[in-house]
């Protein structure tokens, strides 16, 4: 069995399709951070029963934060944080406290369209062929190693809701697969 946490600022549809996935898995989510006290993933995550942290990052430096997120995971041997639409940049503190260990999900195919306006930019970028990256976090923004990309032809007329929900299907399906397969192996090591 593995542990998980999940970090998520806004409508938590990614943490909704972990949580599913995880449901028929011997791992869990032991938690869920926000730094979004209106965010719908709250809601999300009362729903499946797992505790929801809400931890501010208002008038204090994001070290601080991280240091309030560190105290909120350490009862807790945390395998695997998986940050789901967490708007935030992760600093070395939480990187050296979770090597390796901290993976992300961004609406595009990187290293195009980094930073938080993926789909957007893709949208309205003369890109043919738009996707998902599954990467690990470093230091900078969206630059990790990747572990999977996923990605469609676009026929061109759609609209950009089309293009974000098609984005959003196959983050769905990717990241859940990925995680269980991470997850899957990291028992295999223990
Ligand atoms: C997702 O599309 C995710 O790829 C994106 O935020 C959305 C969150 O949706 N993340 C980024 O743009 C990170 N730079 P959700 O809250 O419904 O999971």
């Amino acid at each position: 069995m593995a542990n998980i946490a999940v970090f998520a600022s806004g409508n938590g549809s990614n943490f909704q399709s972990i949580a599913e996935a995880l449901q028929s898995s011997s791992h869990r989510i032991y938690c869920v951070i926000c730094d979004n006290p209106d965010a719908y993933v709250i809601t999300r995550a009362r729903s499946f029963a797992i505790p929801c942290h809400f931890v501010t990052y208002r008038n204090r430096s994001r070290d601080q934060a991280e240091e309030t997120i560190l105290s909120l995971l350490k009862p807790c041997s945390i395998d695997l944080i998986v940050l789901a639409g967490f708007m935030r940049i992760i600093t070395p503190l939480l990187l050296a406290a979770y090597r390796n260990r901290i993976v992300n999900i961004h609406p595009s195919l990187l290293p195009k369209h980094p930073g938080t306006h993926g789909i957007r930019e893709s949208y309205h970028s003369g890109d043919k062929e738009l996707g998902i990256t599954v990467h690990y976090i470093d230091q900078e923004v969206d630059t990790g190693p990747v572990i999977a990309q996923e990605s469609f032809i676009r026929e061109g007329h759609e609209s950009i809701e089309e293009i974000e929900d098609r984005i959003h299907q196959i983050e769905h399906t990717v990241y859940p697969r990925v995680i269980l397969h991470i997850l899957d192996k990291m028992d295999n090591v223990k």
